[in-house]
């Protein structure tokens, strides 16, 4: 019987070795991203705000818009990136470097209402500028399309629906 089950437990061996060194090195590439973010943060009030927009096609289009250029005096791109990685072109002469809005688990520990007041305020001592030409509609819309970055691919609200309802379906004959 011992023998038994000592050739089970080494056949599964090569299994279990397989789980322990993937499984681990799976969740540190998930934690890999997260910045040392020095951040101050927002007063409470602000804090626990919450987006009251919905995600809609038509908000998160509307923050794309601003983000990548329609905010003044201009978008977020050129320090966050197009992709939100914080790898913008000007990204690599800054100290502190701007937030990963694709990391997923950094992401999800900061509330809506942090992320609000920074871009209303800007970060102090970075170059996180504040925005006070947006209106508050403007940066609820922001922040429903960077919530984007880092949501789950089956989660991603299919931004190329629109174009494609455009696109009539050719008519198949009888
Ligand atoms: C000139 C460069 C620059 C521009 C332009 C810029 N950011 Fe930032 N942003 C930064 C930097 C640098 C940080 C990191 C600040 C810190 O760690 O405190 C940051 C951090 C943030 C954060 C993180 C807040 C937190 O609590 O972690 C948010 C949200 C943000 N930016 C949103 C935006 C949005 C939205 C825009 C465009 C409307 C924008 N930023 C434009 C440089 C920029």
């Amino acid at each position: 019987m011992d023998t038994m089950k000592r050739s089970i437990f080494l056949s599964a061996l090569p299994m279990i070795s397989l789980l322990f060194l993937f499984g681990r090195s799976a969740l540190a590439v998930e934690n890999d991203c997260i910045q040392n973010r020095a951040t101050a943060p927002a007063p409470y009030d602000e804090y626990i705000r919450t987006n009251p927009l919905k995600p809609t096609l038509e908000n998160i289009l509307a923050g794309k818009q601003l983000y990548q250029g329609g905010a003044k005096p201009f978008g977020c791109v050129p320090c966050h990136g197009i992709l939100g990685k914080g790898k913008g072109s000007t990204a690599r002469f800054m100290k502190v470097k701007p937030r990963d809005f694709s990391c997923q688990a950094m992401m999800k520990d900061i509330p809506d209402g942090q992320l609000f007041w920074v871009i209303r305020n800007g970060s102090q001592g970075t170059e996180m500028m504040s925005f006070k030409t947006l209106k508050d509609e403007q940066i609820w819309q922001i922040i429903s399309y960077i919530k984007q970055f880092s949501v789950p691919h089956h989660q991603k609200i299919d931004l190329f629906a629109i174009s494609r309802k455009e696109v009539k379906k050719p008519k198949l004959p009888k």
